[in-house]
């Protein structure tokens, strides 16, 4: 395939952001806590100044590596003078509480998706941020990767014509990685439509530009032993009329990762492993389940590397048709298909995770609407609840609370 023409990636490159880094507390040493410690640790614009866990272990292991307080709740880490911003990283069932708690002691929040599980409870934090004069933001997701943030400013730079169709395709081992009672409970957010689509949701929605008309789904529930959503199939349409479709599979039969060149979700090389989730889960039987959850995936257990991976981060195959071309993410940035031919764009290595920081930085230093606020995050759990909603009812649901992506987004 032949190189894309090198000024379209110097176009892509975004702005450094001025200003002293931020002091980010993080609540909630999990998995997610541990990603997000990982890129904030290599991060130049962001300084790691506390964390709270109730969980001793994982406590311990971010005191030692980081020299910094780690209390054992979040009241503690809000009063602490040291910290400007905290990253709720805590199960979503909590984050209304813990992202008011923040807000009320002066403090930024970055809260991980979803947002909450109900609408009201979106507006009770968007309320708390607005009371307490504070920022306000909803991430990490995938749509912040490189890869899909360039396919953003190609569609909305205008030189492959008009979006009309958006596809974005994920099968993966989600479901049967060790879990928690409530999170094989739909009705306490658990199941892919509230741990996985909020991803896929965001990653149209950038694409698209925000303004969602409507979605009809069809999700599946495939075990008894595990009686929540595992797969789930949607039709999106936004307001100008640009159609989207999205497909995961969290079931641990196919791995969507063959089609990539077998590169990881982060970006990591990776071995075809079918059905091995599945196994160790049988391999378990009779342990707590969300005991080894706890002990194995958090921070300090788990063993992440600090340096990049050789690929970038996905979230599956995302492909744009637009009136002069196709653009699809590629593990070293995206493939564009036009009557010239086939042409990949390399992008620089990097994570997310940088976008999320960039957005922090402008909206704390220079007073910017993030990309995805705490009105973004309200309008991807209005889109998730309205797909299950749909799948629930075999109807179209029309969709009220959407917003664009902030201009030069
Ligand atoms: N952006 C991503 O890529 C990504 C990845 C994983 C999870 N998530 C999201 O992050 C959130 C957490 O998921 P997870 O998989 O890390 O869960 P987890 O269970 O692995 O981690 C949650 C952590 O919060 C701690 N905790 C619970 N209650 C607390 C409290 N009151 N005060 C302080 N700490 C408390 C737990 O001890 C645990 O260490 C979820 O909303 C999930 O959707 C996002």
């Amino acid at each position: 395939m032949e190189p894309a023409d090198d000024t379209l990636a110097c176009a892509l490159a975004e702005p450094p952001v001025p200003g002293a880094p931020v002091r980010l507390g993080i609540c909630g040493l999990g998995l997610a806590g541990a990603l997000m410690v990982r890129a904030a640790s290599l991060a130049t614009g962001i300084r790691l100044v506390a964390a709270a866990d109730t969980r001793e272990a994982p406590r311990a292991a971010f005191a030692r590596d980081f020299g910094v307080p780690a209390y054992a709740d979040l009241e503690h880490l809000c009063k602490d003078p040291d910290v400007e911003a905290v990253y709720v990283g805590t199960p979503h069932q909590f984050h209304a509480e813990h992202a008011v708690m923040a807000a009320s002691h002066g403090k930024h929040v970055v809260i991980e998706k979803p947002m909450a599980l109900t609408l009201a409870d979106c507006d009770v934090i968007l309320q708390a941020a607005r009371t307490h004069g504070v920022q306000l933001l909803v991430g990490h997701t995938h749509a912040y990767d490189p890869a899909i943030r360039a396919m953003r400013r190609i569609i909305a730079s205008g030189r492959m014509g008009r979006l009309h169709m958006l596809a974005t395709l994920n099968y993966t081992d989600f479901l049967y990685r060790p879990r928690r009672a409530e999170e094989l409970d739909t009705a306490r957010g658990g199941g892919i439509v509230f741990n996985q689509l909020p991803h896929q949701l965001d990653i149209l929605r950038t694409l698209g530009g925000g303004l969602l008309r409507s979605v009809r789904a069809g999700c599946a529930v495939l075990d008894a032993a595990r009686p929540t959503e595992a797969a789930a199939t949607a039709f999106l349409e936004f307001e100008d009329g640009t159609a989207a479709s999205m497909v995961y599979s969290g079931a641990d039969y196919f791995d969507s990762d063959e089609l990539h060149g077998w590169a990881g979700e982060g970006g990591e090389p990776k071995q075809p492993r079918h059905g091995s989730a599945r196994r160790a889960r049988a391999g378990d039987a009779g342990a707590n389940e969300g005991e080894l959850r706890a002990e194995r995936l958090a921070y300090g257990a788990l063993q992440l590397r600090r340096e990049l991976p050789p690929h970038l981060p996905h979230f599956g195959t995302t492909i744009a048709t637009c009136e002069g071309g196709e653009l699809k993410v590629s593990p070293g940035g995206l493939n564009l298909y036009d009557t010239d031919g086939a042409h990949s764009l390399a992008l620089p290595r990097g994570s997310g995770y940088e976008g999320l920081f960039a957005d922090l930085r402008q909206a704390l230093r220079a007073g910017t609407r993030p990309r995805h606020d705490g009105h973004w995050g309200k309008a991807g759990t209005e889109a998730m609840l309205a797909l299950l909603q749909s799948a629930r009812e075999r109807r179209e649901i029309r969709v009220h609370c959407q917003v664009p992506l902030p201009a030069g987004a």
